[in-house]
């Protein structure tokens, strides 16, 4: 398991949380930024994140924003990227187990950092169910290969 992570100004303290939470578990992460509070633009990081997550480089990728929906939008433009937006445990279980989501977005604005770090610790626990959300995860892939016909 390799993870990357990423956010804009408005997601930093809560990746900060994050990182330390990865840390304390003994994760093998990389932290792509920012550094500092400066406003900046988060198509860029999810950009960064969702093609280093396609490419294979990193099995699980993690973005966070002011509400997760923008750095959601963004990484769900790249093809093989499928990122999912959560704010209970629950959902990142179902992300993980029938959507085989590779990529977690989160809300600083709208959860606190206990309650994400038990969704990161969700996500990362849970394994791809299979079976039947194969076939569904398959035809995912054919709109995106029909998508760019
Ligand atoms: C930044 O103000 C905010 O728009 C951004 O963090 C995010 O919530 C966008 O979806």
């Amino acid at each position: 398991m390799k993870i990357i992570l990423a956010s804009d100004h408005a997601g930093l303290e809560l990746r900060k949380a994050l990182v330390d939470l990865l840390q304390e578990k003994g994760h093998a992460f990389q932290d792509v930024g920012p550094t500092t509070s400066d406003s900046v633009d988060y198509p860029d990081f999810a950009r960064t994140v969702a093609r280093a997550v396609a490419a294979g480089e990193f099995t699980h990728g993690v973005l966070v924003c002011g509400t997760g929906i923008g750095m959601s939008i963004a990484a769900n433009k790249y093809r093989g990227v499928r990122a999912a937006l959560c704010s209970t445990e629950f959902e990142a279980r179902m992300a993980r187990e029938h959507n085989d989501a590779n990529v977690l977005c989160l809300g600083q604005r709208v959860i606190g950092p206990g309650v994400a770090k038990g969704i990161l610790e969700a996500f990362l626990a849970t394994a791809f169910a299979g079976g039947k959300h194969a076939r569904r995860v398959q035809m995912i892939r054919d709109a995106e290969s029909e998508s760019q016909r």
